[in-house]
């Protein structure tokens, strides 16, 4: 599908977005293994998250949806059944490298695969600690989707990781639910945190000491009622949509602010942005707020080390940003972007070209000089939701009217993305 978007005047009006892809991901898991019926509200609107309910459903759990809401009967921790074919993961990394941690705890063979972006993502990072754990489990070419899982009960392990990752960290912690013992997990800078805090939601006992993550075997988990706040990844585009269009201000309601994600915020702060944090509550140990954002002309920044992991998904976005802050935007120690989607080094660079915008490429990262313009262009998603939406943003700022090609990617994450950009151009 080709979106074209136009020039925006100024972008105004209150918004509230759909739940949060990676917490929503994490209940829907959770509650799938919990004892009872769980009830979760805001549930992501995303295909990523329609895929992990889709894999539970093919795992015997019986899932409805309630005027929104996800509606999951738990079966319990030994309670799901052998699917009858493969598991489809579709788009999601977070759906195959998660639920691949409860597979291995399953006396029963399963296979997951996905779609053909997925199926070029790297696979030994969750491999290398499930066998580890004694599972047996086989990819294609030794990395690739589709997997091959036989588990049982798992031994408990130390685990150390070696790239910073929460759908990795998530994966041990969820295999550790099914071990004999205490499970760990070391991470070398720390990444989100939803597993943590919604595994002590559901009723695991769950310690941090530094960087290490334990979680204790065996546990009884508890069904839940939860409510999931609205997604801060989400919200970003719209935050640099609203800071880059002239005589904008965008209140966007309701959105997650753990602590582990709202770097993103800190990050805008610091290059100058007019961001202001109202209404804080917090619910079932995620706290949220609204976000008001006005139109700031910005100084740009440095992405490296420890605020890489924290803002990995941002960057495309944050990239657009930097091309018109003040001093452009360097980003270092993120060859991640390089597995994720697409190679979103390569995918930024390519539609930064096309609307005649300089970028520099590193191995790991890029510097975009900043005071550049856009111009008008056939920009490209390459199948990815976050340069869809990413470039969509910098396409409000070009000479003239802009196209993007494959735009339908977005709704892997957000598929209201459009409707709610056009409502706030009115
Ligand atoms: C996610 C973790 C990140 C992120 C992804 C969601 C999660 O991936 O990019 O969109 O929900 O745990 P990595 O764990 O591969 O860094």
């Amino acid at each position: 599908m080709r979106e074209r978007i136009s020039p925006a005047a100024k972008l105004q009006g209150a918004v509230r977005l759909p739940g949060d892809k990676s917490i929503s991901h994490r209940y829907a898991m959770l509650a799938a293994i919990a004892e009872g019926a769980s009830r979760i509200r805001n549930y992501s609107t995303g295909a990523d998250c329609r895929s992990t309910l889709a894999c539970l459903g093919a795992l015997g759990v019986r899932i409805v949806t309630d005027n929104g809401d996800v509606l999951v009967e738990g079966r319990g921790l030994d309670g799901l059944c052998e699917p009858d074919t493969a598991l489809d993961a579709g788009n999601s990394g977070s759906t195959i490298r998660m639920l691949s941690g409860i597979l291995a705890g399953q006396s029963f063979l399963s296979r997951i695969s996905g779609d053909e972006s997925l199926s070029r993502r790297p696979m030994e990072r969750i491999m290398v600690p499930l066998r580890q754990m004694g599972a047996q489990i086989e990819a294609r070419d030794g990395r690739f989707p589709p997997l091959e899982i036989l588990g049982g009960t798992l031994r408990p392990i130390e685990y150390s990781l070696p790239v910073p990752s929460a759908q990795v960290k998530t994966c041990v912690l969820f295999a550790g639910l099914y071990a004999d013992g205490r499970t760990t997990v070391r991470e070398p800078v720390s990444t989100r945190d939803h597993t943590e805090v919604a595994l002590r939601e559901f009723g695991a006992n769950v310690g941090k000491q530094g960087g290490a993550i334990t979680v204790e075997g065996r546990p009884s988990l508890k069904a839940r009622e939860l409510e999931v706040p609205s997604d801060l990844s989400s919200a970003a585009f719209f935050l640099v949509a609203a800071l880059l269009v002239p005589d904008s201000k965008v209140l966007i309601q309701g959105v997650g602010l753990n602590p582990t994600r709202a770097g993103l915020l800190d990050f805008l702060a610091s290059m100058g942005a007019d961001i202001r944090i109202q209404n804080l509550s917090q619910r079932h140990g995620e706290p949220a707020g609204d976000i008001l954002v006005r139109t700031s002309s910005v100084r740009g920044g440095v992405i490296e080390k420890g605020m890489t992991a924290a803002l990995i998904d941002e960057i495309p976005v944050l990239a657009v940003l930097g091309a018109a802050s003040e001093e452009g935007l360097r980003v270092r120690d993120a060859a991640e972007l390089r597995v994720k989607e697409t190679d979103r080094i390569a995918t930024v660079a390519e539609n930064m070209q096309r609307m005649g915008v300089e970028l520099e490429v590193y191995p790991d990262g890029f510097y975009v000089p900043g005071g550049q313009s856009f111009h008008a262009a056939e920009l490209d998603s390459f199948g990815d939701h976050r340069i869809a939406m990413a470039f969509s943003v910098a396409a409000l700022r070009a000479g003239g009217e802009c196209a993007m090609e494959g735009a339908e990617a977005a709704c892997v994450s957000f598929p209201e993305f459009f409707g709610i950009l056009r409502q706030l151009a009115e």
